[in-house]
């Protein structure tokens, strides 16, 4: 089922205040993201495919499942590692492709610098993890990559997504599923979403520049 998610829940609405605020350190924001990650993957998970198995307990037999689907996290570089670890955590078994994008600061456009996906055998189900999704530059970017490994399904969680980029993945890849904390109104002159969070590469990372 494709479409827009943005998640409702008061845990999620209070972890992304504290992930906006600009006083957040580094260590508090990587805590958030990680929270915040592990609530995304929940929700945009559930429509995972798993098959039966006989599990022995210390009493008797009981029927249980494990995932029948083979998933892949794409975390976009940078940012998009700081949400590897959380979703890992609740789908040990998934595969991890990294794809290496950065956005140009005068054009806007995303620049690709690393991809190392393996010609054929492609995942069943990929989870594209990137914090923020902004003109959807990078996005569109990574779902183009991923139709050309020939993916079925392709789930993009962004913890944040403005309109504007979130509109733009929908008409270009209309058999996506994306899944936001929360979609913001604007991006400002530099392309930054407003009212955001900043750079979440740089608050994850603690590389802020200061002049
Ligand atoms: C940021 C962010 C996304 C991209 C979103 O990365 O993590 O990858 O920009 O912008 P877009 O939707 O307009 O393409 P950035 O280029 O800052 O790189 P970084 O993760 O290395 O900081």
């Amino acid at each position: 089922m494709s479409g827009v998610f943005e998640v409702q829940h008061p845990l999620i609405a209070c972890h992304l205040t504290r992930l906006r605020d600009k006083t957040t350190p580094p260590s508090e924001f990587r805590q958030l993201v990680h929270r915040l990650a592990s609530l995304l993957a929940y929700e945009a998970t559930k429509d995972l495919r798993s098959e039966s198995v006989a599990v022995q307990t210390p009493l008797t037999m009981a029927e249980g499942h494990r995932l029948s689907q083979r998933i892949g996290l794409i975390p976009i570089l940078r940012a998009g590692l700081g949400m590897v670890d959380p979703v890992l955590e609740l789908i040990p078994t998934a595969e991890v492709w990294h794809l290496g994008l950065y956005r140009d600061e005068v054009t806007a456009q995303p620049v690709r610098y690393y991809s190392k996906l393996p010609p054929g055998r492609p995942v069943d189900v990929a989870l594209i993890l990137d914090p923020m999704l902004a003109t959807g530059g990078s996005a569109v970017d990574a779902l183009g990559t991923l139709a050309e490994w020939g993916v079925p399904h392709v789930k993009l969680l962004s913890l944040i997504g403005s309109e504007e980029g979130v509109k733009r993945v929908e008409t270009e890849f209309p058999n996506s599923q994306i899944y936001v904390c929360q979609i913001d109104p604007d991006l400002n002159n530099r392309k930054f979403i407003v009212p955001g969070l900043g750079d979440a590469g740089d608050r994850i990372f603690n590389t802020i520049v200061h002049d």
